[in-house]
């Protein structure tokens, strides 16, 4: 079956004006995304994975801004969109789940209120209709007692049921793109791993795209097809997990892969940090970002950006030292 694109973005750039000076973000990444497919979206903290989310989901806060780009779902531009639009097209095509659910459930309203709500909003139905879909979800997300667990307040949950509350809340509209940006961050272990298998759960029942943000490599390679590595607000690597994680081209994912746990790893090797800082979004170099911090930096790492290199089928790292790789092995420099 040849695959479908659900989401393409292409050379989006987002900075914050603030008044020390403009903050590029995301600096110009590109991506697809299609149908059925979970894309996982890793690198350290402050690499601009939650601000590339927020400008799919149209809620990126000001001073934030979108400068450069198009994010096309299903070939549209939702960039063009008015508020209104853009209200309508998250409640229908795409949610979001956070890692605090706090910031999506009100605390005065019944859990099932809020569901109910969710549904009654975006499509019509009657409230018996509603209150079924409602209880549905809950069940699907593991949730018991379902009938007594639609009048209580969300502060009546722990913090796992809480999440799965969420999931259950970013699903019951049926978007064709959910957006899940670190839902278990928040969490302790032992429930991170249960919402983790609940979510593999759900991505073997429902065939739903999804966007996976997440710092742990460990989830990437169980419920993802493929994954972005950002660093300093680009992607610098991209391709299937396997081809990603058996082989990373780029030095900064092979430093990544190096620093931190993986949950499929046979024996606990040492884990090696990556040395030096995070790049200064407010004073971006206009070299690769990652150079200062790399092993294998030379003079033009410094003085240029360079474009993606094809590694694999579709596999692609943004580095230069591939680049002269691929020339000097006489393949092509995409
Ligand atoms: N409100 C803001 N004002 C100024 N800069 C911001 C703001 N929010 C985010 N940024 C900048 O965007 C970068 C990326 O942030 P973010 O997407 O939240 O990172 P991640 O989700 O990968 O941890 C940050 O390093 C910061 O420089
Ligand atoms: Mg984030």
């Amino acid at each position: 079956m040849e695959k479908k694109k659900l989401l393409e973005v292409k050379d989006l750039r987002v900075s914050f004006f603030t008044p020390a000076g403009e903050v590029k973000a995301v600096g110009g990444i590109s991506y697809d995304l299609n149908y059925g497919e979970v894309m996982g979206i890793v690198g350290e903290s402050g690499s601009g994975k939650s601000v590339e989310a927020y400008s799919i989901i149209g809620l990126l806060q000001s001073p934030g801004k979108v400068i450069g780009g198009e994010i096309l779902f299903e070939g549209e531009n939702i960039l063009t969109y008015d508020e209104k639009k853009m209200r309508a097209f998250r409640g229908n095509s795409v949610s979001m789940i956070f890692q605090n659910p706090m910031t999506c459930l009100n605390p005065v309203y019944t859990v099932g209120n809020q569901l109910m709500e969710a549904v009654l909003c975006h499509e019509h139905v009657s409230k018996e209709e509603a209150k079924k879909r409602a209880m549905e979800m809950l069940t699907l997300v593991g949730i018991n007692n379902v009938e007594k667990r639609m009048k209580q307040y969300p502060h009546e949950f722990s913090g796992g049921m809480r999440q799965r509350v969420m999931i259950a809340m970013g699903m019951i509209c049926n978007p064709k793109l959910l957006i899940a940006d670190e839902p278990t961050t928040a969490l302790d272990v032992t429930i991170q791993a249960q919402i983790l298998e609940l979510m593999k759960e759900l991505k073997e029942k429902i065939q739903m795209s999804c966007i996976f943000i997440t710092h742990n490599l460990g989830v990437v390679a169980e419920i993802c097809d493929k994954v972005s590595v950002m660093y300093g607000g680009r992607i610098i690597e991209q391709g299937l997990v396997d081809d990603v994680f058996e082989h990373p081209a780029h030095p900064y994912t092979q430093g990544l892969l190096r620093s931190m746990p993986r949950v499929d790893a046979e024996s606990y090797e040492r884990l090696i940090p990556i040395e030096g800082t995070p790049v200064d979004l407010l004073n971006a170099p206009q070299g690769c970002p990652f150079a200062p911090r790399c092993e294998h930096c030379r003079r033009i790492c410094l003085d240029e950006m360079p474009d993606y290199t094809s590694v694999g089928n579709g596999h692609q790292s943004a580095c230069w030292l591939n680049a002269l790789q691929a020339l000097e092995g006489g393949s092509e420099v995409a």
